[in-house]
């Protein structure tokens, strides 16, 4: 097949240094991306991946100040974190950088002048809320306030998220600084806009009549944005964390985290490739990628372009955006603030030596056309039922049975039969289709492509039964076996994208060389007569405590969490204090408590209240065992009327305190007092 490209450019969507990567990053954006750059060196392309940590952007200050230490000392921790995990992870970048080096500094910088002096920007003055105990600008977001929609306080100055509606931050009602609860004032501030509106028709002709491959979500993400018309869109900020916009006068501003972060593609490729990182962006016969998550599209397909067609020059657009949905953990939206996620330096220290587990459950479940769910249930059954029982078990039988019946060599096989010429075929075919689904950015199928050759192999097995073959034929088990072997090291081919630790153990049992994609489907990859390895199983089971352990953490942070977000309800209007007086509020003794029949929320307790034996109900069955209560104090409410619940006089109310999460918890005196004591 001809090559329309010499080489390949991979770009990564850089993660911003303010948090860990989890799983939502990998699935969307560096698996798939390291897929295709593993795929690409296997065929011998010139291909490289380049990445770092997105360390510039407000949420870093805030997060900085949070913590009373430097934005420099977050970026330092988390770009650290990042770098580390994801090599443990083996995403294989060529150049994993960061936007706080001298490089980028140097190209944001140099970039953004060229446009400034080439006239392409339009400046712009308006007014900004600012926050004046800080002495600084404010983003809408950090701007909160009653909304005026509602009526509810704490929305933001670009949406309320009580009722949905989208805000600018003067519409909102007693704005105030989210960084020190100070009322805002608004000031007169100027920047520099992209008049992104003047390449309109040169996007819409590169994308919607160029790119009508793109995947679908992208495409129409595309189409929804330029058909709503482009506006001008501000690239600078009132900021002192970030680069310098690099013009007289401009002090106290920096260039907007979203123009910097994607010229540190362009640094980073220098950083690498200093004499050559040209070739990667201007020669036209490279093929530039960008891997990115759904959230990412616009800046990658209109605005960036946006920036490379001002610029000029030569910078070619990407050819391709395969840019992924969302993936949920166990059914909810994976949330940095909400610590609801799994972390990647976490998931290393919890299951060491599994990586391979989570590439390949987060490749077989990518959020690829639609939002996915990750649930520890699904990523233990892959496990265990796909990587133990198929792929490994297949490697695993042809290795101990090569030990057995061959010296464990491989063998040099007799003639071929139609089911032995028959596997290569249907292993070509599957190779093919791997091939196939990856230049398609299908990496799901792929992985579906791939498995099928372990489970030709398992078939092979399960037909020829070697192990019976043996006692009557054993010039055929040779053959069988060899048959086997050669598949095992198409299989450590085609899971070198994939599952590149248990591929690479693979090929070294097996004595493979250097690796080929060409050679998946081959029956001339092993030489006969080579001793292999000794069986080593390529995937352990994950036990059902494993997995207990990482759902009681997430149950664990949702109850924080419920907890974290707890808003106490308003007061309630003043009553008078004779009004209160007249409340019978006493001390009781539970003497015998019991469930209700036929009422399952309902306790009957018969409580010593200092002058008799007093029965009252109470709906609190759901948090307590009965047992439990027999011997506590309680509060409870003594002159209301009787009432009667299922059959049962109850004489007052026993009190309880709602927690945020709705179960109520029993009051009592903190320390035992006599019974029938009145609340005073
Ligand atoms: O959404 C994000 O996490 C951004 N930090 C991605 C930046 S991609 C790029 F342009 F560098
Ligand atoms: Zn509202």
């Amino acid at each position: 097949m001809e090559k329309k490209f010499s080489r390949t450019l991979i770009t990564t969507a850089l993660p911003y240094a303010n948090g860990p990567v989890h799983i939502g990053h990998l699935a969307g954006v560096y698996v798939p991306a390291d897929i295709y750059a593993r795929f690409l060196r296997l065929r011998g392309e010139d291909a490289i991946m380049v990445g770092g940590s997105d360390e510039h952007g407000v949420p870093i200050t805030l997060k900085a100040r949070k913590e009373g230490v430097t934005p420099q000392d977050i970026v330092d921790r988390y770009h650290t974190i990042i770098r580390d995990s994801m090599k443990e992870l083996g995403i294989t970048f060529d150049v994993y950088s960061r936007t706080t080096s001298d490089i980028h500094r140097a190209t944001a910088s140099e970039f953004f002048r060229r446009l400034y002096d080439q006239g392409k920007f339009v400046v712009k003055t308006s007014m900004q809320p600012y926050d004046e105990q800080a002495g600084e600008f404010l983003a809408d977001r950090y701007v909160v306030g009653t909304c005026p929609k509602c009526g509810k306080d704490g929305a933001y100055g670009d949406q309320c998220e009580a009722c949905g509606s989208s805000l600018s931050a003067t519409e909102l009602i007693n704005p105030r600084s989210a960084l020190t609860n100070a009322p805002i004032t608004m000031r007169e501030t100027t920047h520099w806009y992209l008049p992104l509106d003047q390449y309109e028709e040169a996007l819409r002709k590169w994308i919607l009549d160029g790119h009508k491959e793109w995947k679908t979500n992208v495409y129409g993400q595309c189409k929804s944005w330029l058909d709503s018309g482009l506006q001008p869109r501000a690239v600078s900020r009132d900021l002192n964390w970030g680069v310098p916009v690099p013009v007289e006068g401009a002090e106290g501003k920096v260039l907007y985290v979203w123009f910097d972060a994607p010229i540190g593609y362009i640094s980073n490729t220098k950083e690498i490739l200093p004499d050559s990182w040209e070739t990667y962006w201007k020669d036209p016969s490279t093929r530039v990628i960008n891997f990115i998550g759904k959230d990412n599209i616009v800046f990658h397909c209109i605005v960036f372009p946006a920036m490379l067609m001002a610029y000029g020059d030569g910078f070619q657009l990407p050819d391709n955006v395969p840019a992924n949905e969302f993936l949920n953990l166990e059914g909810d939206k994976i949330s940095t603030s909400r610590n609801w996620a799994v972390w990647l330096h976490e998931y290393l220290k919890d299951f060491p030596g599994k990586q391979d587990t989570l590439r390949y459950v987060l490749t077989a479940n990518a959020p690829e056309t639609k939002d996915n769910d990750f649930t520890w249930a699904d990523f233990q059954a892959r496990n265990n039922n796909e990587l133990v029982a198929i792929l490994g078990n297949f490697i695993n039988r042809a290795v101990v049975l090569t030990h057995k019946y061959c010296g464990g060599c491989v063998p040099t096989p007799g003639e071929l039969t139609d089911i032995d010429r028959q596997l290569f075929a249907d292993a070509r075919a599957a190779g093919e289709a791997i091939t196939s689904s990856i230049e398609n950015f299908h990496f799901r199928e792929a992985l579906k492509n791939a498995m099928e050759l372990a489970r030709l192999g398992n078939r092979y097995l399960q037909e020829t039964e070697p192990w019976k073959v043996a006692k009557t034929d054993p010039a055929r088990v040779d053959t069988l076996l060899w048959a086997a072997l050669e598949l095992c090291a198409s299989i450590a081919v085609a899971f070198t994208p994939f599952t590149p630790f248990a591929a690479g153990r693979l090929a070294a049992m097996l004595g493979m060389g250097s690796m080929d994609w060409e050679m998946i489907g081959s029956d001339s990859i092993l030489a006969p007569g080579q001793s292999i390895g000794q069986p080593e199983l390529l995937f352990d089971k994950i036990s059902d405590e494993e997995i207990a352990a990482q759902t009681d953490r997430l149950e664990r942070i949702k109850k924080e969490n419920v907890i974290k977000n707890f808003k106490a309800e308003p007061q309630a209007p003043d009553v008078d204090f004779d009004t209160f007086c007249r409340s019978d509020i006493r001390v009781g003794t539970v003497l015998e408590c019991s469930k209700v029949k036929k009422a399952d929320k309902l306790l009957r307790f018969l409580i010593d209240d200092g002058m008799e034996t007093r029965t009252i109900v109470s709906g609190i069955a759901k948090y307590y065992n009965p047992e439990d209560l027999i011997g506590k104090q309680v509060c409870f409410i003594a002159n209301l009327p009787p009432r009667n619940l299922k059959g049962i006089e109850s004489r007052g109310m026993i009190l309880s305190a709602e927690n945020a999460d709705g179960t109520l918890t029993v009051i009592g005196p903190t320390a035992p007092v006599v019974p029938g004591a009145q609340v005073k």
